[in-house]
């Protein structure tokens, strides 16, 4: 799975439903864990909604203070992700879903085998969750939106878990 263009980075996309929580969560750890292991100029990350509520918008402020107070940085503008991001170039060379219903969105947006084979779900990287099969939604990473504070750390840890596996593989994913 290298970068779908010679000599340029790999990109990551993260997807969730609204891209103000979960995405954005993961999108900024990625890129910390990316930069810690000396990958930052060979690995771009951002994120994407499959819908388009929130086009434009912050990331919500419960993420945001959830993540500066585990020391992440984020600066963020809400997108929603159509087919055509399949297909531009520059387009991802892997997505990371948040749950298994954004799975299944992004895998209808896939116009062919190819860009299907780009798709994961984030926590399938987790190593405590390794065989599960794709679109299993025990690999869910709740949506947080409708809860409390508490939901945003949970979701965090998850993510930090998914994050550090995802790293462990990237050398593997650069080279295929
Ligand atoms: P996210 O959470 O998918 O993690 O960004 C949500 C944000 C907004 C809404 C739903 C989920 N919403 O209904 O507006």
């Amino acid at each position: 799975m290298t970068s779908s263009h010679e000599g340029s980075p790999f990109r990551i996309t993260t997807v969730c439903l609204g891209n103000i929580c979960r995405s954005p969560m993961a999108e900024a750890v990625i890129r910390a864990r990316v930069a810690d292991a000396g990958l930052a100029a060979a690995v771009l990350v951002d994120s994407a909604g499959t819908d388009g509520w929130h086009i434009g918008e912050d990331a919500d402020p419960r993420a945001l203070q959830t993540l500066r107070a585990a020391g992440y940085d984020l600066v963020h503008s809400g997108r929603q992700i159509t087919t055509e991001w399949f297909l531009e170039p520059g387009r991802p060379d892997l997505l990371l879903t948040m749950d298994s219903s954004n799975y299944a969105t992004v895998i209808g947006l896939a116009p062919d085998e190819a860009a299907r084979e780009r798709v994961r779900m984030m926590r399938s990287f987790d190593p405590a969750l390794a065989g599960l099969p794709a679109g299993d939604p025990r690999l869910d990473v709740p949506d947080p939106w409708y809860g409390d504070h508490d939901g945003f750390g949970e979701v965090l840890a998850m993510l930090e878990a998914a994050a550090e596996g995802l790293v462990a593989d990237l050398p593997l994913l650069l080279d295929r």
